[in-house]
């Protein structure tokens, strides 16, 4: 192993091995305080989330760079001095544990988390991590449970003592048949308990089914003991257009904005409010973006539409995302995409 040259003492500073290649560096300090249980306000929690990003396509992948996308440390410079509040983290853990009980997480991957987290909680920059692609308790709920909750009890335990801007998010994109919202319930209610066993305090995100559709929101069973949650859900529509060229979307060249679609789209986030009053939870938009293949103009118009219901309706969002396929960043020419940039944070 070639050794290690640091450039400079403390975080954020950088370093390269013998070769000259540049290593991560590790992260700045930042404090160890978890939140007490009750001391946290969900809707003061959800209005730190703000307007955040997602890097898709990174720690989600079977093996982290497998999709062309590997965490650095720039990324998290980049965001926040471009005016990003958070940061959503989605992760496959469900490829990096045992298949058997404990079902222990691999150390190097909880490392990388941890360096993930560092990077932004040193900045003072919230931060979500989920569990991610776990396609198995898709397939099979009941027989995945006690291992998502286990995976949760060892990502609890390692978190415990970190502050309040580390947020948990159960699991991404609750799917249909055999994940009904029964099942669903089931396997929440399991994964929370284990969660709260190590964090009392912290706030949880929670979302429905059918891949986080907002309507799900009311077949979950809230717990009435547990005001720490915040809701969340993921919005694509229309997914013709939103997914157009890929994974079941319309062809390419599908259009979007007209007076109709503007109007379908304000249902749509005004439904999502009501439900949101009526239950007392905030509501976290994790996930919404187009792909990069559809035009940039309605790309950019059906953004600034979310990101104003958002506004309109205190809720926090996370665009998807960064530099993947539905990239707000273009990584090869170094620079935001200026609509969307624009549509985000201006
Ligand atoms: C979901 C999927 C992710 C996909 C994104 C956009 O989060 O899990 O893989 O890239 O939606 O479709």
């Amino acid at each position: 192993m070639a050794a290690m040259v640091s450039l400079a003492c403390g975080g954020g500073a950088e370093s390269t091995d013998a070769l000259g290649v540049l290593r991560d560096p590790p992260p700045g300090d930042f404090e160890r305080i978890p939140p007490e249980p009750g001391e946290l306000d969900p809707f003061a929690q959800n209005a730190r989330l703000g307007r955040g990003m997602n890097i898709g396509d990174a720690l989600e992948a079977p093996v982290e760079g497998q999709w062309g996308v590997r965490l650095q440390y720039r990324y998290f410079e980049l965001l926040q001095e471009t005016g990003f509040d958070s940061l959503r983290l989605p992760i496959r853990w469900s490829s990096h544990a045992a298949e058997t009980a404990p079902y222990t997480i691999q150390p190097e991957f909880m490392a990388r988390i941890e360096w993930a987290v560092g990077h932004a909680l040193a900045r003072d920059m919230p931060v979500i991590i989920n569990v991610h692609h776990y396609d198995e308790i898709q397939e099979d709920p009941a027989g995945h449970s006690a291992r998502l909750a286990a995976l949760w009890r060892q990502i609890g335990e390692h978190f415990a003592d970190y502050p309040a801007g580390l947020y948990f998010e159960v699991l991404n994109e609750p799917k249909l048949d055999p994940m009904t919202d029964a099942a669903w319930n089931a396997v929440l209610a399991e994964s929370l308990a284990a969660i709260r066993e190590s964090n009392p305090g912290r706030t949880v995100l929670v979302g429905g089914t059918e891949w986080n559709k907002w309507y799900t929101l009311d077949e979950v069973v809230w717990p009435e003991d547990d005001q720490n949650l915040i809701a969340t859900f993921h919005y694509y529509e229309p997914f013709s257009f939103t997914h157009q060229g890929w994974s079941g979307g319309g062809p390419e060249g599908t259009t979007w904005g007209t007076e109709a679609e503007y109007t379908r789209l304000e249902t749509d986030f005004a439904e999502a409010a009501a439900w949101s009053a009526s239950a007392n939870r905030p509501l976290h938009v994790g996930e919404f973006g187009v792909r990069n293949v559809a035009a940039i103009a309605d790309r950019a118009a059906w953004t600034a539409a979310v990101v104003d219901q958002c506004a309109e309706h205190g809720m926090s969002f996370a665009y998807w995302d960064l530099v993947s396929n539905f990239n707000a960043y273009d990584d090869v020419k170094g620079a935001w995409i200026p609509e969307l940039r624009a549509a985000l944070v201006e």
